[in-house]
């Protein structure tokens, strides 16, 4: 029998939430046919079905003012000027088409009583832009796009572990996966390969992801194929994540809950926000709101389970169950708490990362055929992404490069991988089996060590000891070898997911050193301030000889009259809107 199965498609796309199968109807739509899309997770599982507060489109349908150019401003301002303008305005003035397409595609997003879709105020937005479905709008979302993409009949696989990428030269040539419930190896065979593979928010012990999602498999994919990764230093820590019980820590409590009027209280009961954005208070950038709480806690005025109150119990109970009833849910399944009633208790979690791989304003990267769309990829956020702009992201770029996907698969043939360089990707999975290793507890070390040291308060200091503590761990999992073979080996999956979460915890990281001022996400205490004369540079990683390297590179600047449009309006509080 041979060592591996063989599959072929014009399209393989890798990652099967809201990017992966956007850009599957798109390539589909542009005439491409032979499509595969696959999931590391069951089919449908993909990790958007956790994106729960909304996605922005400025439709004015609440606050008429509301403009595309706004909606840049804010999102340019959010990410603290160094995302790329032309895509910032580029993903804004897309999005109302982006978000009625998907009304048209039957996404039950929430009505005013006349018809018109709601928009809930999310952080840091001048005005209410936020279209939802009560606190479910990814899972709304997936409903819509897999159902899309069944009467096109695209196939989508669940259950396929990527472990590497495959290409003839400079050109793509697919992808090594191993079918996990058959315990065999693949060879995809492709024209072109698109990584929507998700963030890399998994790299820390406290995060919104589940156990088993944003490990950073995209990023390590790329980094091994010579692409450069860009600003990986910039995470984003969502506010409220739960922080009780155990198993609940990190779970995202959505921002739509403040949005629609939730207040934050320390443990004095003393609405704190008010002494750092005495104006938006809760409704501030996530940055800002996020360290205000560590604040907080840091300061001895956390709750008892180290983190402050979210509060609805003045919100009429009918309210929540219309707008927020995944919360309600959540905190009666993990606490058994009524939140109609009773406060929420709530910390910061890893949430996003604005940072990941480097494509042009097309999705293309450096590798012919091989595209990157969804929060794979880097720079469109800057240094802080607004919330409701990641979802809008999957399905604006998730076009593009579905545009760009069925041209490339169109205009060129298949090529044949590398023989030296496909043995040597079976090479690096076969290597894991054959001991009695238990990567499980490595990696929990990692994540742990990337929360301590690399988390919301970096300092040089930190971060060098969490270097340092990465790269002993990343000898100790040198020569890692676990039981059993390739079927229904979690073991081994999360091995080959670990060894990818080395090199991505060692991008953040060196990155975050680096980068010696505050801004947006990055948080350093030891350089508060923002240093628009040295560091108006994005930060690439890359990787040759196994080695995690740096360097920078200028961003593009808008012109004076593009960047008189992107300045910040803010002129609207957004409290006298909510009453
Ligand atoms: O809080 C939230 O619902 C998160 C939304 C987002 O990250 O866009």
């Amino acid at each position: 029998m041979k060592e591996y199965d063989e599959v072929k498609c014009d399209i393989l796309i890798i990652g099967s939430g809201a990017a992966g199968l956007r850009t599957a109807i798109e390539a589909h739509d542009r005439g491409a046919r032979s499509i595969l899309v696959l999931g590391k997770c069951r089919k449908g599982d993909a990790h958007t079905v956790l994106a729960t507060g909304g996605i922005n489109a400025a439709l004015g349908t609440m606050d008429p003012k509301d403009t595309w150019l706004i909606h840049a401003a804010d999102t340019y301002r959010e990410g603290e000027f160094i995302a790329d303008y032309r895509e910032v305005m580029f993903l804004c003035k897309d999005a109302p088409r982006a978000v009625l397409e998907l009304v048209k595609w039957g996404a039950r997003f929430h009505r005013e009583k006349d018809g018109r879709l709601t928009q809930r105020f999310f952080g840091a937005h001048t005005y209410r832009r936020t279209c939802f479905y009560e606190d479910q709008t990814g899972k709304e979302m997936m409903r819509v796009l897999i159902a899309q993409a069944a009467k096109r009949r695209i196939r989508i696989a669940g259950d396929i572990f990527i472990c590497s990428l495959l290409k003839n030269g400079k050109r793509i040539a697919g992808a090594l996966g191993l079918d996990v419930k058959k315990g065999r190896l693949v060879v995809f065979r492709s024209k072109v390969v698109v990584l929507a593979a998700g963030g890399y928010t998994k790299i820390y012990e406290r995060s919104s992801s589940r156990s088993y999602e944003n490990h950073g498999d995209g990023a390590g994919l790329a980094l091994n194929l010579g692409i450069d990764l860009v600003d990986m230093e910039m995470v984003q820590f969502h506010p409220t994540g739960m922080i009780y019980p155990k198993k609940a820590v990190g779970v995202l409590v959505t921002e739509a809950v403040r949005g629609e009027g939730g207040i934050l209280l320390n443990s004095k009961l003393e609405r704190f926000m008010g002494r750092y954005d005495p104006r938006r208070l809760e409704l501030g950038p996530r940055d800002e709101v996020a360290r205000a709480i560590y604040d907080e806690i840091r300061a001895g005025r956390g709750t008892k389970h180290g983190g402050v109150w979210l509060d609805v119990t003045s919100m009429p109970k009918s309210k929540i169950l219309d707008r927020l009833p995944k919360m309600y849910y959540q905190f009666k399944q993990f606490e058994n708490i009524d939140i109609s009633k009773q406060r929420m208790e709530v910390a910061p979690t890893a949430h996003y990362t604005m940072g990941g791989v480097d494509v042009s304003p097309k999705g293309e990267t450096r590798i012919s055929g091989l595209f990157a769309a969804g929060e794979t990829v880097g720079q469109i956020h800057g240094a802080n992404r607004l919330g409701g702009n990641s979802l809008l992201e999957t399905v604006v770029y998730g076009k593009v490069v579905g545009v760009g996907a069925s041209k490339f698969a169109k205009s060129h043939d298949y090529t044949t991988p590398n023989d030296k360089e496909l043995k040597m990707a079976m090479h690096e999975v076969g290597k894991f089996l054959g001991g009695k290793d238990n990567p499980v507890e490595l990696r929990s070390a990692l994540q742990e060590t990337m929360w301590r040291y690399a988390g919301i308060d970096r300092t040089e200091k930190a971060l060098r000891e969490g270097l340092r503590r990465i790269r002993k761990l990343r000898s100790r999992f040198a020569g890692m070898r676990v039981r059993g073979g390739l079927r229904n080996n979690k073991q081994l999956e999360i091995a080959i997911e670990t060894e990818k979460m080395l090199d991505v915890c060692e991008a953040v990281i060196t990155s975050a050193l680096l980068r010696k001022e505050s801004r947006g996400a990055h948080f350093r205490s030891d350089y508060p301030k923002r240093d628009d004369t040295h560091w108006m540079v994005n930060i690439l990683a890359s990787k040759k000889d196994g080695k995690i390297g740096l360097s920078t590179r200028k961003i593009p600047m808008p012109s004076a009259t593009i960047a008189k449009k992107l300045e910040p309006k803010m002129d609207v509080d957004p409290h006298k809107l909510l009453e």
